[in-house]
């Protein structure tokens, strides 16, 4: 919606994804995303329904809340969001995505996660059509592209989903919309540089960042592979702002 612009042409985004973390230190693996020089905290929740795996919920969030003060993300991996909105919207989430695999009920989802003041994120599956997602694109603050099938973390980027970033890029120029493109799955500096070159902005990464002992290193590193593989590929004609 236009009330809540935000793209800003240039401007990369890195979210770490906690669930690359330590389990067993989430608070400070927390304060150490909050450090290292990322904007958001990716937050993925899995319910053992749309995906075959189970993560944690609304609790887990609110007790780290208080020790950040990242964008954060909650990713929704959920055969009913619905339930849940509410929840992470109390729990501290500033951006809910839910999947457009769930089909007609996205629409009211998307009202849902707006009226509870949260950024809009709508993800896509590897193996769905990007048309699926298209009707929702003047909806929504930000389009996840899934790079590799969810669920899991850790698991190598789908080189067969670049297509899809270059047409949601393509989208967002021709349509002059301003959802951010972000990229989910097997995220680490080649891929991230492959996925800037296609129009992504903003980069979400697990494994890339915390197999790092430095994670404000990571980063950094990130950071700067991004923009200089964007700078090197503008989109072209026409800008993106
Ligand atoms: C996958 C999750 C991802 C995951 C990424 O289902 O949605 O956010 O945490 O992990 P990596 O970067 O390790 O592939
Ligand atoms: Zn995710």
């Amino acid at each position: 919606m236009a009330a809540d612009f935000q793209y800003a042409p240039g401007h990369m985004i890195i979210a770490p994804s906690l669930l690359a973390g330590n389990f067993t230190r989430l608070g400070n693996e927390t304060s150490r995303v909050g450090r290292s020089g990322a904007e958001w905290l990716h937050l993925d929740i899995m319910d053992g329904h749309f995906v075959p795996n189970i993560s944690f919920g609304p609790a887990v969030v609110k007790a780290i809340r208080p020790l950040s003060k990242l964008t954060f993300d909650i990713h929704l991996m959920c055969a009913r969001p619905e339930i849940l909105l509410a929840p992470f919207a109390k729990a501290g989430a500033n951006r809910m995505t839910v999947h457009v695999e769930l089909g007609g009920q996205v629409t009211d989802l998307i009202w849902k996660i707006r009226a509870l003041g949260t950024q809009v994120g709508l993800g896509i599956n590897p193996s769905t059509p990007m048309k699926i997602a298209e009707p929702f694109l003047d909806q929504i603050d930000s389009l996840l592209v899934m790079t590799v099938n969810p669920g899991f973390g850790g698991q190598a980027f789908i080189t067969e989903t670049l297509p899809k970033i270059q047409q949601a890029a393509a989208w967002r120029r021709h349509r002059r919309l301003n959802f951010r493109i972000a990229v989910d799955g097997g995220i680490e500096l080649h891929t991230a540089v492959e996925c800037a070159k296609a129009g992504a902005d903003t980069f979400i990464s697990g494994t890339g960042i915390f197999e790092h002992k430095n994670l404000k290193a990571a980063v950094t590193r990130m950071r700067a592979a991004v923009n200089a593989a964007a700078r090197a590929h503008p989109p072209n004609s026409g800008s993106k702002s």
